[in-house]
């Protein structure tokens, strides 16, 4: 099932989201259409407060590979930092260059509930960040600079 996303200021995106206590088959269905609509929507990553829920849960879609991450938490960051191109399904048509760390590791659980502990960089860590960001009710524009932010005020304004 496709699910409408939410798109920014709707306040629910600035709720920091709950730990999920039990993997039931509420919380299975709706990864299976948060992964459904960010394939439709031809996105890369899509956060369940997107979709109206404010529960910690992400899924990702990089081409063959979908994956579901719940309760994520980044245990570290590297010093390196670069620079990259981010858009956000809660704000079409906005893409703004934000500059995280490069590479992150991360412990999260599976839909089983098994836990995965892994290292990631380049688009993969990037997308991780930007999803990580919006279970505390964070976005992308928060992540720019204040100089950037004035810049952009009437970009943003444009476009929402
Ligand atoms: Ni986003």
């Amino acid at each position: 099932m496709i699910l409408k996303i939410i798109k920014y200021p709707n306040p629910i995106l600035r709720k920091k989201s709950k730990k999920i206590e039990i993997i039931d088959r509420k919380i299975k269905k709706l990864a299976q259409d948060m992964l459904e609509t960010l394939k439709s929507a031809q996105g890369l990553g899509l956060a369940a407060p997107q979709v109206g829920e404010s529960i910690s849960l992400f899924v990702l879609n990089f081409g063959e590979k979908s994956l579901v991450f719940i309760n994520p938490e980044i245990i570290k960051k590297s010093k390196k930092k670069e620079v990259l191109e981010e858009g956000c399904l809660s704000f079409p048509g906005l893409f703004l260059k934000i500059k995280r760390p490069k590479e992150i590791e991360i412990k999260a659980l599976d839909l089983n509930g098994q836990e995965i502990k892994r290292k990631f960089n380049g688009l993969d860590a990037r997308v991780i960040q930007h999803e990580i960001d919006h279970l505390n009710g964070i976005l992308f524009i928060d992540r720019l600079s204040w100089l950037e932010k004035l810049k952009l005020k009437k970009k943003i304004a444009a476009v929402v």
